[in-house]
């Protein structure tokens, strides 16, 4: 059994929840009346324009409606609401890669989104239901346009700046966007990088649908002006006003798309709620990070991604918090970066990736002990599962071993966290995503829907529906169904199947053991196998490829490419091979979904109907023994041949 760590109750004052009698309760409370406690916390922590009349509507599920009736506006929830009593906190600091520095109260907040709502709805003419692009750096700007996107009700979608003109390009289409908003570029190390170049480059071709594009001047590179679609935020905006109606939004409302990789095919566009979502985001920066008036909170997700969305932007302000935003890298220009700004800022909650502070780890073992870090209340880690190692550096030189870690469990489809430590209840083991947060019904299944025992591995499901949820896959509502439902029921329920495994032990405690599909894990982003081969496939000497994920000691998961190509003429030609293959997967999707490694192979191990078998490809490139049955393969010797070429390259 694992080691127990208890938190340390004097690093808290009057948390929401003290104790796990008081979780139980809470659950408890769950329970006995599921629909009426959410309802009771939605009519709490949401400011309605028109209040909900029920709270749960099952009657299209999985399509389920919250909070029917209700009217809301979110950047009403998250900015304008808090004019009332917080006027003069500081809601943004932002620094810079450079050390530059910006903190916008959340007087100045409402000020820039209301000046930014109304430039998108006069130039613009964006309205309520349109889809707008973001494709920003972590700037403030980023945040700003998506509470103005709330503010109108119209529907942002963030792409992260990282993804090539090919990635937004098929985004931009699949959402029909109406505006792009970009900015010239930002900072990198000490240097400028560009992004406007990317959206140029992606509005190329078939993105009719987009009238303008706003950029923000950030680096104040040269950048290409396209009369009649391009236009300079900085210089418009000034002459916007101040005050802006907000627009009131059902319940349902989309507020954002955010598209995410999944098992197969392109990536999806995961639609999120209004209300559900909001309140959600809320509860658990108050449950989870404990966040308190005075405290300065920081997550360093980039608002690309659903983290960035619900733990820097929406759940924060919602929760009426200081959030930082950075726009550097943890490691520039040293691996005390993070450790510095802590000390500066005194950040109470910190927020971020294993594989960062595997990095931070490995590149700065002694920095935190440079700097006070005494601040320090909450660690927090997300994205994939943490190892014993970089735990307890975590916990010990980073925290003083005085801090509560709180490994949060969830996904972009969840919208907030689903299964995480209570900083101030919970006895942390480490590497544990430990009990589901009170209103989250998770448990660990067989694929047909019965329990999995304890101490077995399952699939993780959640088995009744939550507010935050995922509401469809943009134009795609089969593909809904069909990628997170399956037959399974239970209490005449579809299940909600997570695509992780999942154990639990003797105690209740749950670990998730990983991705049980097509889907890898690369330093906490979520990359589809399917897309990488299909970029791959664009190679013309490549006859057939299956990509898989590769235990990586920093990333988590390496990708890794096993490659057949049709013409094979030796060494020489494969390393050249490499490296094209590598530069259509940068212009295809973007840097993070570069091969680490490959293998040029003469077959794939197939099944007689063509089916690539990938588990046994998972585990040769582990080095780990073969168990599965071979003899369903159509040339069962093609794995041995296969294990010999892996040794020679090792
Ligand atoms: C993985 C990120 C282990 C998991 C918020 C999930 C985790 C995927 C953890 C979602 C954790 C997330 N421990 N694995 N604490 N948190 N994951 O959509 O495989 O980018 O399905 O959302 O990350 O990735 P996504």
């Amino acid at each position: 059994m694992s080691e127990i760590y208890y938190p340390k109750k004097e690093m808290f004052t009057d948390p929401l929840i003290k104790n796990m009698c008081e979780y139980n309760d809470l659950v408890e409370e769950f329970e006995k009346d599921y629909e009426g406690t959410w309802g009771k916390y939605a009519q709490e922590k949401i400011d309605w324009f028109k209040p909900f009349d029920r709270v749960l509507n099952e009657d299209d599920a999985p399509f389920y409606k919250w909070f029917e009736g209700g009217e809301l506006n979110v950047a009403y929830q998250c900015v304008g609401r808090h004019l009332k009593t917080k006027k003069n906190k500081a809601a943004i600091i932002f620094e810079g890669d450079n050390g530059d520095q910006r903190t916008l109260t959340y007087r100045e907040l409402y000020y820039e989104v209301n000046r930014t709502a109304n430039l998108f709805r006069n130039k613009f003419n964006i309205k309520k239901g349109d889809r707008v692009v973001l494709y920003m750096p972590m700037i403030p700007e980023a945040a700003i346009s998506m509470l103005a996107c709330a503010k109108l009700g119209a529907i942002h979608s963030v792409v992260f700046g990282g993804f090539s003109a090919e990635a937004l390009r098929d985004r931009i289409i699949d959402a029909e966007a109406k505006l792009v908003v970009t900015a010239d570029g930002a900072f990198r190390k000490g240097k400028p990088y560009m992004l406007k170049p990317v959206v140029d480059e992606a509005l190329e071709e078939g993105c009719d649908c987009v009238e303008a594009v706003c950029v923000v001047e950030r680096n104040g590179e040269d950048i290409h002006w396209e009369a009649g679609r391009d236009y300079a935020y900085n210089e418009l905006v000034e002459n916007e006003s101040v005050q802006c109606e907000p627009e009131m939004v059902d319940s349902e409302h989309p507020l954002f798309l955010l598209y995410t990789s999944g098992s197969t095919g392109k990536p999806k566009g995961v639609q999120h709620s209004s209300a559900g979502y909001i309140l959600w985001a809320q509860m658990t920066m108050e449950w989870v990070f404990d966040i308190k008036d005075n405290d300065t909170y920081w997550c360093t997700a980039d608002v690309g991604w659903i983290t960035g969305h619900t733990y820097i932007v929406y759940g924060p302000l919602a929760a009426g918090a200081t959030t930082v935003m950075f726009e550097g890298v943890p490691t520039f220009p040293d691996a005390g970066r993070c450790w510095k700004m802590v000390e500066e800022y005194q950040i109470n909650q910190f927020y971020t990736a294993p594989t960062a502070i595997r990095l931070l780890h490995k590149m700065g073992v002694d920095e935190p002990a440079k700097y006070d870090l005494s601040s320090l209340r909450i660690l927090g880690t997300v994205g994939e599962p943490i190892d014993p190692a970089a735990w307890k550096w975590y916990y010990e030189a980073v925290g003083n071993s005085n801090c509560s870690i709180v490994d949060t469990y969830w996904q972009t489809e969840t919208g907030g966290h689903m299964i995480s430590p209570l900083p101030a209840a919970t006895p942390i083991k480490p590497g544990c995503a430990t009990f589901p947060l009170p209103g989250i019904v998770a448990e660990i299944m067989e694929e047909d829907g019965t329990p999995t025992p304890v101490g077995e591995k399952g699939f993780m499901c959640i088995t009744k529906p939550w507010p935050s949820m995922i509401r469809t896959i943009w134009n795609d509502p089969e593909r809904f169904v069909k990628s997170y439902f399956g037959d399974c029921k239970k209490d005449g329920k579809a299940v909600y199947f997570t695509g992780d495994g999942a154990m639990m032990d003797e105690d209740g405690y749950i670990t998730i053991t990983g991705r049980t599909d097509d889907v890898i894990n690369v330093s906490g982003h979520r990359m589809g196998t399917a897309e990488v081969e299909a970029a791959v496939k664009k190679h013309d000497n490549v006859a057939a490829v299956a990509v898989v994920g590769k235990p990586h000691e920093i990333k988590g998961e390496g990708i890794f490419a096993y490659i057949v190509l049709k013409d094979d003429e030796g060494v020489a030609d494969e390393l050249e091979t490499m490296k094209e293959i590598n530069t259509i997967i940068k212009s295809e999707i973007g840097a993070i979904a570069l091969c680490d490694d490959m293998a040029f192979v003469p077959d794939l191990p197939k099944t007689r109907s063509g089916k690539i078998m990938r588990r046994i490809l998972r585990s040769l490139v582990k080095g780990e023994a073969i168990t599965q049955d071979t003899s369903t393969l159509e040339d069962p010797s093609i794995v041995g041949i296969i294990e010999d070429i892996l040794k020679k390259e090792c």
